[in-house]
């Protein structure tokens, strides 16, 4: 297993680019399943997660595979009449945002069998919304051996108010709802920018959809889409996460792709910190503080603070001037990368949902193990700020949603390097 060894107290500078979003990547692939014909993706980042969903949809005899000779960033999705609409469980287990398929295999072929994708680290995650969106619009869900089976012969519009707001659960429902005959209104929608991504590009598709980024989508279906070539959106949680690189150095930093209007919350709270960010025109700047000042942060759904950039923030502040008071309000358990920020000397003590996190002067590099994608980013982070070396294990974590990040570090003048 691959280990990513990071040598603390240099500041980062110099200019660095943001790949593609992932948690737009993984909803537009899927999206890919709905038109007659070949769909192209550009800037598709390459990491773990897409390529687990690219086999999934090869398994159901999809053509989903990145093109030949292209900089890995072009993928193609191509959905002909006849596949086998199973996601079968070894995969789904592995990444559970396969069950975005449940939606557009429902409208694009009245039937699919996908894997219950089981809780993970940071949750339970049920799909529990998924299923009533699908139900609303007519689908028959049956539930058996650990496996959802959804029917509908056509699905009709519908009203569905969710009971909670959920980024797949709106993605997946409004994928059903474009090829559904008549008119769906989803109620407490989520707004995050990928899912507005998702829209539009649905809308080059030739569905019909109104109010993306608000949380109310008003659908009128239509009877077939067209396919798209489409450039996807820069990830706003990777430019987060190397702006609070930049921020935790005390460094100065250029990230391209970065976009203000999707960072709001994010922005707010590093500049309440200390941090200088001013916007160019190809991104944002960002210049740290020598010493961050404490901040409290509420996670909540966008445009709320992002519940992916708490443990990357929990890093920062763990080296601020006094006591910061963080809530984790959307997952239950999103606190693992406090037990291995202690052992690099952090000073954090959780009780229930919320952390508080008292700075110390400095934090220790030691070796230290990845539990979530986001916790590593948040290891690695702190090593950056560490005296001496962090060792972090179990890097296939931080693999499913960074596309070679301690590269583009050490860009930066950080000295992170990955071990075999
Ligand atoms: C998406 O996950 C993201 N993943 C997550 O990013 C992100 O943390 C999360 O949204 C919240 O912003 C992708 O977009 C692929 P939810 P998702 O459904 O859609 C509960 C990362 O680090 N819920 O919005 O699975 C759920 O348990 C990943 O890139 C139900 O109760 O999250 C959670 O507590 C991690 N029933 C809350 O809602 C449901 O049917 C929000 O979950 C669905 C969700």
């Amino acid at each position: 297993m691959d280990r990513i060894l990071v040598e603390g107290g240099r500041r980062l500078e110099g200019e660095v680019t943001v790949s593609g979003a992932k948690n737009a990547a993984l909803p537009l692939l899927a999206a890919g399943l709905l038109p007659e014909g070949p769909s192209t993706f550009r800037n598709v980042p390459d990491l773990a997660d897409v390529s687990t969903l690219l086999r999934l949809l090869r398994t159901m005899g999809v053509d989903a595979q990145r093109l030949p000779g292209e900089d890995r960033h072009v993928v193609r999705v191509h959905a002909v009449n006849g596949i086998t609409a199973e996601a079968p469980y070894e995969l789904v287990r592995t990444m559970r945002a396969s069950v975005l398929v449940l939606g557009p295999l429902l409208a694009r072929y009245g039937h699919a069998r996908v894997s219950l994708p089981g809780g993970c680290a940071i949750g339970a995650r049920p799909i529990d919304q998924h299923l009533k969106g699908f139900a609303a619009l007519g689908a028959e869900i049956q539930l058996e051996e650990g496996y959802v089976e959804a029917r509908a012969t056509r699905l009709r519009g519908a009203t569905v108010r969710f009971d909670k707001v959920t980024v797949t659960g709106t993605e997946n429902v409004l994928m059903a709802a474009v090829l559904a005959e008549g008119d769906t209104v989803l109620e407490n929608a989520a707004r995050e920018p990928e899912v507005e991504e998702l829209a539009r590009v649905l809308r080059a598709m030739g569905a019909q959809i109104e109010g993306a980024g608000t949380d109310t989508l008003h659908i009128h279906g239509v009877s077939r889409l067209r396919p798209v070539d489409h450039a996807i959106l820069p990830d706003r949680i990777e430019a987060g996460t190397l702006l609070v690189a930049a921020a935790i150095t005390g460094g100065d930093v250029h990230v391209r792709g970065a976009r203000a209007e999707h960072l709001d919350a994010l922005l707010s709270k590093l500049r309440e910190a200390g941090c200088s960010i001013a916007s160019t025109e190809a991104g944002l700047r960002c210049r740290g503080p020598e010493v961050p000042r404490p901040v409290d942060i509420q996670t909540n759904e966008h445009p709320g603070f992002p519940t992916d950039m708490q443990a990357q923030m929990m890093a920062f502040l763990s080296v601020a001037s006094g006591p910061s008071v963080i809530s984790e309000n959307i997952f239950e358990n999103r606190f693992m990368h406090v037990a291995e920020l202690q052992r690099m000397g952090a000073n954090i003590r959780v009780e229930g949902r919320t952390a508080v996190v008292k700075g110390v002067p400095h934090l220790s590099g030691a070796p230290v193990m990845a539990t979530d994608l986001r916790a590593s980013a948040s290891l690695i982070l702190a090593g950056l700020r560490a005296q001496g070396t962090t060792e972090l294990s179990r890097v296939y974590h931080l693999d499913r949603g960074y596309e070679k990040l301690e590269a583009k570090l050490s860009q930066l003048g950080a000295r992170a390097t990955r071990v075999k």
